[in-house]
């Protein structure tokens, strides 16, 4: 039987729907914010996207540009600018940053309050320690994904492949809060292949097309495929976006799967603007009531 194919763009509008129904209880539009530094074709592709999806909801947005050799100072003077603006409430620094930045000190810089990423090391502590604070955007439309198969993970085998700080880590916590028993491979994993044969849940964050193969699949398992990798076309005429998982084999044992594009990609751009949407109300509760946020 051939799996269930999971339309993430449908998904993203339903999340989407919800922001925008929640971004109506403010008293002015959520505030978001993205710099990039580099021209970084792909990374230039998802930013426009983000401020597109973000001017359709209403939000205020900006785009701060910077050149490939702009350097870490001026990353940080950015920054900073924003973090000190109050119509600003998220800040994502789209990564890779150049070569010459240390991209954890960057992070570092962001107002955890308005880390909408996820990335700053208070918001990554208090996701392993359940405790709340804003979550790496794309674990979190991975987990809003699963939990729309599977409602209850408590008990299940979660096996994530890829360890990065961005997906693979938040995502085995975020995991292991639902109560699943999480797995995680990275490169040093000894037999990959075996540790995903158990798994009732597969989240592959690598970057390697058709890394994930049809044997790696327990009949009826969910796979989540968070890889986009560009693939020059044959023809020539530009690329196409190829996940982990080998797609056409893995759809016949699957029981749920995502595909790429069109699965987690739409859910990552959808919780950018559910964290905005969050960030804007704790910072405006926390005004409220003159307590802090987040620390
Ligand atoms: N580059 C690729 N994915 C992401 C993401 O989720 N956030 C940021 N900041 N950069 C990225």
């Amino acid at each position: 039987m051939q799996a269930d194919i999971i339309d993430g763009r449908a998904l993203a509008r339903q999340v989407l729907a919800e922001v925008a129904e929640g971004a109506k209880m403010l008293d002015r539009p959520p505030g978001l914010a993205v710099i990039i530094a580099g021209d970084d074709p792909a990374s230039h592709v998802y930013v426009r996207t983000k401020v597109k999806r973000a001017e359709e909801l209403g939000f205020l947005t900006e785009k701060i540009q910077l050149p490939a050799d702009c350097g870490e100072a001026r990353v940080l003077e950015e920054v900073a600018k924003l973090n000190a603006r109050d119509e600003i409430d998220g800040i994502l620094v789209q990564l890779p940053l150049p070569a010459d930045i240390n991209t954890l000190r960057v992070m570092a810089a962001v107002d955890p309050a308005k880390d909408v990423d996820g990335l700053h090391a208070l918001n990554a502590g208090r996701l392993t320690q359940g405790s709340g604070g804003l979550i790496p955007c794309t674990p979190l439309g991975c987990m809003k994904i699963i939990k729309s198969v599977i409602p209850d993970l408590t008990g299940s085998h979660a096996v994530v492949i890829g360890s990065s700080n961005i997906v693979g880590k938040p995502m085995a916590a975020l995991l292991l809060e639902e109560h699943a028993t999480v797995t995680q491979c990275h490169i040093h994993t000894r037999d990959t292949k075996f540790v995903c044969r158990g798994a009732d849940i597969i989240v592959s964050a690598v970057g390697k097309p058709g890394l994930v193969n049809a044997d790696w699949i327990k009949p009826r398992a969910v796979v989540i495929d968070v890889g986009t990798t560009r693939v020059p076309k044959a023809d020539g005429s530009g690329y196409t976006l190829k996940g982990d998982v080998d797609f056409d084999e893995a759809v016949k044992v699957a029981g749920a799967i995502t595909p790429v594009p069109g699965g987690v990609g739409p859910m990552t751009i959808a919780c950018l603007m559910e964290n905005t949407l969050t960030a804007a109300k704790m910072r405006k509760e926390a005004k409220e009531n003159e307590w802090p946020v987040l620390s």
